[in-house]
């Protein structure tokens, strides 16, 4: 099986749930379009049920799983099979399916997984002309992100080539896909009339940990509706939640994030990605029993200490580690772009173990060092050295904002699966550490959050709190006691002080 072809054909079992949980919606589909169908298993399920479709069109890019499907239709003569070998890309499914029969038509089935990535996208074939799909809104940020699905292309191929036909396109594939595809429908203004979300055990089914689903929507020429009720299995009747857009944007949960859509604007504060250098082996640092650095290649470091802060990374953060952090990061920069070859002169210690591992740095795939000075970090600037933060972890599904103060009088450092508020004071961060954990805004990140996302919080989320919507909404004395709570914490790890507090979340925004 070539990994180019995400060739995962589907368990029997699985397949009649699917049709089954179809069925169930009561309606009826005369002409079937299974648009890869391998070993035809969903053909054999849709002949064997007591009212089959009167024509099934089937396409498939291997021939030995033509033949096998093939054979499975000529056990039935009811129906008429026509099963194709070609790469559906280089079909018009608006011409090149002869139908003999009319009537409403069903497409169902299970695209292939295969990410960008593992295509290898320059090299690989399986994949349709960029010309086809120019005209989209946003195709190219789609098709550019890292992780994007052929099973995308093949959702639009199929939306786009059939809405004559007002069909209802069901397939199995990943939630993240079926939320892709909402999103592009909404910004294409794509006719979709309804839609639902699935979820499949795939564990059970695939052995795979990623989330999926039978994403089924409905294409027609009423009222488009850019939402998706999702249910937990294949066959319970009571949907968990109804994913939406609202604000232009895709939300987990509309219903939460209409009771507190009052949060969605913008945030007073700019939200910082913790430090990027893509050079983990060298840079990450870690403190033996006896004080000493060592790198994780095993080397021991000596190197200037100033080029050297605590650091903190998204698991430290979610589980609230101890900020007597036992590891550290080399930082070569104070700002972006900042000429390295001064620290030849400044920091000879760095600059010899940096040369020494140049290779790790020159190896560095993405193409934002290209063309900046060596050993080049991102996510610096003055605000990574602000001595207190508020820092989330933005890999964890549990929202949870942490105040964060210096350790032996240095910044913390957070990389950059993290997000943060430079802060000022231990007043600041713990101040908006309590607004920011309040159930309110909690809630409403919840009411955003794809939990099955690689990084469920991000940047443009946090971006959207309006902390003075919360702030008003937080009576004033328990929002101090709970703020002093983390002023305590902050500071018994460096002196005892006594919090000034601000007496507005303007008066704090300003210090
Ligand atoms: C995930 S498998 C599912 C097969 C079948 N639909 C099922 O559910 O059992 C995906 C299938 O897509 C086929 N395939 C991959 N790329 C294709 C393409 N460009 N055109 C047609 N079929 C393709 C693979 O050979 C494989 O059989």
């Amino acid at each position: 099986m070539s990994k180019e072809l995400g060739d995962f054909q589907t368990p029997p079992a699985l397949v009649t749930a699917v049709i089954e949980s179809l069925n169930s919606t009561g309606k009826k589909w005369s002409r079937v379009l299974e648009p890869a169908c391998g070993r035809g298993n969903f053909i054999k399920a849709l002949l064997n049920l007591p009212i089959p479709p009167r024509e099934i069109h089937a396409i498939e890019l291997q021939s030995n799983y033509v033949k096998i499907a093939e054979k499975i239709a000529a056990e039935y003569s009811s129906t008429r099979v026509l099963i194709q070998q070609r790469k559906l890309f280089d079909l018009d499914l608006s011409r090149d399916l002869q139908w003999r029969e009319t009537g409403s038509l069903l497409v169902v089935g299970n695209p292939p997984w295969v990410t960008n990535s593992q295509l290898g996208i320059e090299g690989s074939t399986n994949l349709p002309k960029k010309t086809n799909l120019k005209n989209f809104r946003g195709i190219d940020a789609l098709t550019g992100s890292s992780n994007f699905d052929i099973a995308e292309y093949i959702w639009l191929k199929l939306i786009r080539e059939l809405a004559f036909e007002e069909p209802t396109i069901a397939l199995l594939c990943k939630t993240t896909v079926a939320r892709k595809v909402l999103q592009f429908a909404y910004d294409n203004d794509l006719p979709i009339t309804s839609a639902s979300i699935r979820i499949i055990d795939t564990k059970k089914w695939f052995g795979a940990a990623v989330s999926a689903c039978l994403f089924s929507v409905e294409i027609g020429s009423g009222k488009p509706h850019y939402e998706a009720a999702v249910y937990q299995n294949l066959y319970t009747t009571e949907p968990e939640s109804t994913i939406s857009i609202a604000g232009g944007q895709l939300v987990a949960d509309l219903k939460a994030y209409n009771r507190l859509a009052f949060v969605d604007g913008v945030c007073p504060l700019t939200w910082r990605q913790g430090i990027k250098h893509d050079a983990a082996s060298v840079m990450e640092l870690a403190y033996d029993k006896l004080g000493c650095l060592h790198n994780k290649l095993g080397e021991t470091i000596i190197v200037e200490p100033e080029y050297t802060y605590p650091l903190l990374k998204s698991t430290d953060l979610f589980h609230q580690l101890s900020v007597i952090t036992e590891k550290a990061v080399i930082v070569t920069q104070k700002h972006l772009g900042e000429n390295t070859y001064q620290l030849q002169q400044v920091a000879p210690k760095l600059w010899s173990y940096l040369t020494a591992h140049f290779d790790t740095f020159d190896r560095r795939k993405s193409s934002i060092y290209r063309g900046k000075p060596p050993f080049s970090m991102f996510g610096i600037g003055e605000y990574s050295f602000a001595p207190y933060k508020v820092g989330i972890s933005g890999l964890h599904k549990t929202p949870k904002f942490r105040a964060i103060g210096p350790v032996n009088c240095r910044p913390v450092m957070l990389d950059d699966t993290c997000y943060f508020i430079p802060c000022y004071s231990p007043e600041q961060a713990a101040f908006l550490t309590t607004i920011l954990s309040h159930p309110i805004c909690l809630d409403f990140i919840y009411s955003q959050l794809f939990s099955d996302a690689k990084r469920p919080i991000t940047k443009k989320l946090l971006q959207r709190l309006n902390l003075k919507e919360v702030y008003d909404r937080i009576e004033f004395k328990s929002l101090l006691s709970q703020a002093n709570i983390e002023f305590e914490r902050l500071t018994t790890i460096t002196s005892k002080q006594k919090a000034i507090w601000p007496s507005s979340l303007e008066e704090l925004l300003e210090r």
